[in-house]
């Protein structure tokens, strides 16, 4: 190591202080003024820069550093904290009448004190509460049951709109809250990544940003794009503030929290009676569609927070705020045709085709079927029109038929028979909702999707062929199954689709040709997950390949010994059973090995100090990730077990372990180890 490379202490605490300054100065342009005063490229250096010297120099890293923002730690289990003031939540209504009562009913309990009204969006995403302390965030809880929530922290540090430190004048110690929404544009992106890598996509931005606020790894959450709408400045009773002009409306609050730099959302009015109330709500239920992120309603509040505490609360929210929810916009229109979409495992899925209808601020065509029951469920008929419907979910929903406008005579939609496709009879197993084409090697939707399953990230991850350009391979006759690719030569490729955008040039070929070879490294697992046989993801593909070491004790294994195999279930091991019965895929399996793939487990053990033991590892790590200390403890012969048990030889904790897991330690009387006397424990076979 060149040891004049490493900056010296000072030079790094003055360097750290520098870049903080200019990250902090370009984030809040970014998110305040929406201006980007460098370039993606050279932001990412800087902070990249920063990442390394806290790294080196981890005295110098502060809790509120824009470093945070990529994430990093990593939370096994979420600490539970009692909320200072419990999150209440509101009354909601679907009825405008109801909103007329409660400004009637608040006029009255108000006798005739000036006030007004504030009508704000109501965020479709998760409750958050940020406490802040001298100007600083210190800590990020979800509502939870409105008493008990999640702590968060590291995770809402990677949320861009989140301040970390605050600008200008602050409340010495206040809690910021609002909800974490998903914006529309990344949570489609981040759907399509996950459907490219074979993952299941979430149903709404509301379910995702609540699982990404959960993400145990923050560097995973810093990916999402989530963005904070605060609603509320809660001040503790006897801040100063309780008495600054300021700080005595609501609008006030949100007004003081933007100049300390909170994204707040501009569509906040102050009313002062009802048409007010009722032209917001009808502007913003059209409108709606029109935003970049999911509101579901609008909360209308009494603006001067002094008055607050004479309206009082109920047993469950506030008497002095009520939010009115959007229903979700349904339409009828005309059903023109049943086609039929036949996936990766031939899986087949009814569509509705149906008389384009503007719904939700999209036209809407089609629309699933989802599957043969829920025809027969709907009842639906030839010529029906169907109810559809749009809410928080982006997707439109069929709801149900319009019974009145069903045409005379109209026959009920028989199911297809055969494949769309290639006209092979369709099958369904017992007990399953969906029937499927079983010509697995002879279907095109089949052969295609097969593919790219095959080439993708978790499998064989050969990313420089996407599904156009394995598309270009299997209409030039080259490729028709994953065997096929290994036998691709450069001169069959180059030239390939010319005039197209997935054209492959001399470079695109090589690239191909090397993404090959080194796939022949991707461990037996992964091959045999990417062989794509029905029912075995990743994790069922890794217990097969451990417990029968390699593909010829696999093949030769008959359902009950595939039964046997822990997490695989009846269903999958007869699904393995026919998959390798089928003489197409054993000659395919005999093809890959003889181009070299991987297809037996590799031992990875380094040593046997931890034979025999069981090992719950818990926490964060220094030397480790919590991959890495699994794979270490199996590598040195020992079990990696997930929960406390009788069984369990050693707790192993790091920094931040989940007190659930301690006292169940406790109680059972396992031994807790820490991290250094885990490496001395494995230190005697030289290897970390
Ligand atoms: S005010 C004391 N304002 O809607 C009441 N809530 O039950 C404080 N929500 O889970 C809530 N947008 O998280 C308020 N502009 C807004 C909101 C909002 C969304 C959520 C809130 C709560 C639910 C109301």
């Amino acid at each position: 190591m060149d040891l004049f490379s490493t900056p010296a202490p000072e030079s790094a605490r003055q360097r750290v202080a520098e870049l903080t300054k200019l990250i902090d100065h370009y984030n809040y342009e970014y998110y305040m003024n929406d201006q980007s005063l460098v370039s993606d490229y050279e932001f990412d250096a800087l902070l990249r820069e920063l990442v390394e010297l806290e790294k080196q120099y981890p005295e110098l890293s502060l809790p509120t550093s824009p470093a945070r923002r990529v994430g990093g730690e990593v939370n096994k289990q979420f600490k539970q904290v009692t909320h200072r003031f419990p999150m209440l939540s509101l009354g909601n209504t679907y009825s405008i009448e109801e909103i007329e009562e409660f400004e009637a009913r608040t006029r009255k309990l108000l006798d005739g004190v000036p006030f007004t009204y504030t009508c704000e969006l109501k965020y479709d995403g998760v409750a958050i509460g940020l406490t802040y302390r001298r100007g600083q965030l210190v800590q990020a809880v979800t509502r939870g049951n409105g008493t008990v929530g999640d702590d968060i922290t590291s995770n809402a540090r990677t949320v861009g709109t989140i301040p970390l430190r605050l600008h200008g004048d602050w409340p010495d110690d206040f809690e910021a809250r609002g909800e974490v929404v998903y914006p529309f544009e990344p949570f489609e992106a981040m759907n399509r990544q996950r459907e490219a890598d074979g993952d299941a996509p979430f149903a709404n931005p509301r379910n995702a940003a609540s699982g990404s606020l959960k993400l145990q790894d923050s560097a995973e959450c810093a990916k999402r794009k989530l963005m904070f709408c605060m609603y509320f400045l809660m001040l503790p009773p006897d801040a100063p503030q309780q008495s600054d002009p300021a700080y005595a409306t609501h609008s006030g609050r949100l007004a003081a929290a933007k100049e300390m730099g909170f994204k707040v959302q501009p569509y906040i009015k102050e009313c002062q009676n009802i048409k007010e109330i009722k032209d917001f709500i009808d502007y913003w239920d059209h409108e709606r569609w029109n935003l970049p992120f999911g509101i579901d309603g609008v909360v209308i509040k009494v603006n001067q927070t002094g008055l607050w505490d004479r309206l009082g609360t109920t047993a469950k929210s506030p008497r002095w705020a009520i939010a009115y929810k959007f229903k979700a916009e349904r339409v009828s229109t005309p059903l023109t045709e049943v086609t039929y979409q036949v996936g990766r495992t031939g899986i087949v899925t009814p569509v509705a085709n149906m008389e384009p209808v503007w719904l939700g601020g999209t036209t809407v065509r089609r629309a699933t079927l989802n599957n043969a029951d829920f025809i027969a469920k709907l009842d639906i008929h030839e010529g029906d029109s169907l109810l559809v419907e749009k809410g928080g979910e982006i997707i439109p929903k069929i709801v149900g038929v319009d019974l009145e406008k069903r045409p005379e005579g109209a026959r009920p939609i028989t199911y297809a028979t055969v494949c769309p496709v290639c006209g092979t009879r369709l099958v369904r197993s017992e007990g399953e909702a969906g029937y499927y084409c079983p010509n697995q090697d002879g279907c095109l939707p089949q052969i295609l999707g097969q593919l790219e399953h095959f080439v993708g990230r978790r499998a064989m991850d050969i990313d420089s062929l996407g599904s156009e350009r394995l598309r270009l391979l299997y209409d030039a006759g080259l490729v028709h199954n994953p065997a096929d690719l290994y036998d691709l030569t450069a001169q069959q490729l180059i030239g390939l689709g010319e005039g197209s955008a997935s054209s492959i040039q001399e470079k695109g070929a090589i690239n191909i040709l090397k993404a090959l070879e080194e796939s022949k490294r991707v461990p037996f697992e992964r091959v045999l997950f990417a062989l794509g046989i029905r029912y075995v993801g990743e994790v069922g593909a890794k217990k097969l390949a451990r417990h029968f070491g390699n593909i010829d004790a696999l093949m030769a294994a008959n359902v009950m010994e595939l039964a046997a195999v822990e997490d695989v279930g009846e269903v999958t091991a007869v699904a393995v059973f026919d998959f390798f019965n089928n003489a197409a895929h054993r000659q395919m399996v005999e093809r890959l090995r003889a181009a070299g793939l991987q297809m037996e487990s590799v031992d990875t053990r380094v040593g046997n100090q931890l034979e025999g033991m069981t090992i719950v590892v818990s926490g964060v790590f220094k030397h480790f990730s919590r991959d890495e200390i699994k794979a270490s403890i199996e590598q040195h012969g020992g079990k990696a077990g997930s929960s406390i048990s009788g069984k369990t030889t050693y707790l192993l904790a790091g920094e931040n372990m989940g007190p659930e897991k301690l006292k169940k330690a406790e109680k059972l009387g396992v031994a807790i180890i820490s991290e250094s006397d885990y490496e001395a424990m494995i230190g005697e076979g030289g290897e970390k």
